[in-house]
């Protein structure tokens, strides 16, 4: 692997020498040393996690990084073309990780350039790193990626971080259930690739009367900010709530994921119950990027 663009490119071999990977760093069982190295973290787009993830894994194991956080302070302003300014970073740092609102960015930007690219959201498309750590918090919480149930809810139309995860989780044979309003189910070039590999997912719209056969609960928010009518949004913006009292008949090793941020779709009294699992996943992201910058840069460990 060059380039992490999307799930669809990365193989369950791939993925399970991913979650290796992050094991052995998390644990330290190997030193792998970024001393030297320069990440460029261009974020067309806003993040906390993913842009302070990155940040922190390149930092912590003696790299450095410089940001773009939005495009007012940068050439970009001044009517350079995206493919100049990524030829331009390419000439300073070794790696570069970019988020940008348009679906495809991130493959163009490693058509572009000749030093890795690491996609950290692209439109509506892939976020293929937040899958990564999905994945080994999946892990981490079940003891495997195979034969889980899992259910998705919320934005699966317009969120990406279950467009990636999907496809990820497709070569473990999951069992889906896919819980959103009508207008925002799971895009059907997913499905079709699920259908593809015998997959099952049932689409429901009550999460309710499964709630006790799910493994995992994978809860998005409702993206706001790409509805191109408010009142659209408004409409299905409370359409999930998970509740403390919803998780009454779970079973015993179901956890809660959420990429985050989260809005009003996880209420504060599942922060404290044993299933809540969400920031610790934020947390796993920092060794999960630390395995994936590693393997990309071919770095020694
Ligand atoms: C997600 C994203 O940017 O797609 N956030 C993240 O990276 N953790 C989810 C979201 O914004 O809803």
């Amino acid at each position: 692997m060059k380039n992490l663009i999307s799930m669809r490119d990365v193989s369950s071999e791939d993925i399970l020498k991913l979650i290796n990977l992050a094991v052995k760093i998390e644990k330290k069982e190997v030193n792998v040393d970024f001393t030297g190295k320069l990440a460029a973290l261009l974020f067309f787009e806003p993040s906390t996690r993913t842009h302070f993830s990155f940040e922190t894994a390149v930092k912590k194991l003696g790299g450095n990084t410089f940001s773009m956080s939005g495009t007012s302070s940068t050439s970009v302003k001044k009517g350079e073309t995206l493919s100049d300014t990524l030829m331009t970073i390419s000439m300073y740092a070794d790696i570069i990780v970019m988020r940008h609102v348009i679906e495809g960015a991130a493959r163009f930007a490693a058509e572009t350039v000749d030093i890795p690219v690491i996609n950290a959201g692209d439109g509506t498309n892939q976020h293929p790193t937040q899958a990564m750590l999905d994945l080994y918090s999946i892990q981490k919480t079940q003891g495997s990626l195979k034969n889980l149930t899992i259910g998705m809810v919320g934005d699966l139309r317009l969120g990406r971080t279950v467009h990636s995860l999907s496809q990820a989780l497709s070569d473990f044979n999951p069992k889906f259930y896919f819980a959103s309003p009508s207008h925002l189910q799971m895009p059907n070039y997913i499905k079709d690739d699920l259908d593809k590999k015998g997959i099952v997912y049932h689409e429901i719209e009550d999460i309710k009367e499964v709630m006790h056969e799910l493994d995992i609960m994978y809860v998005t928010r409702i993206q706001k900010e790409r509805f191109a009518v408010l009142e659209d949004y408004e409409k299905v913006k409370d359409s999930y709530i998970i509740t403390k009292k919803l998780l009454e008949d779970v079973k015993d090793n179901f956890k809660v994921l959420h990429p985050l941020p989260r809005v009003n779709e996880i209420t504060k009294d599942v922060d404290d119950t044993e299933y809540a699992y969400y920031f610790q996943q934020a947390r796993n992201g920092v060794f999960m990027r630390q395995a994936i910058i590693t393997s990309l840069l071919n770095l020694k460990y």
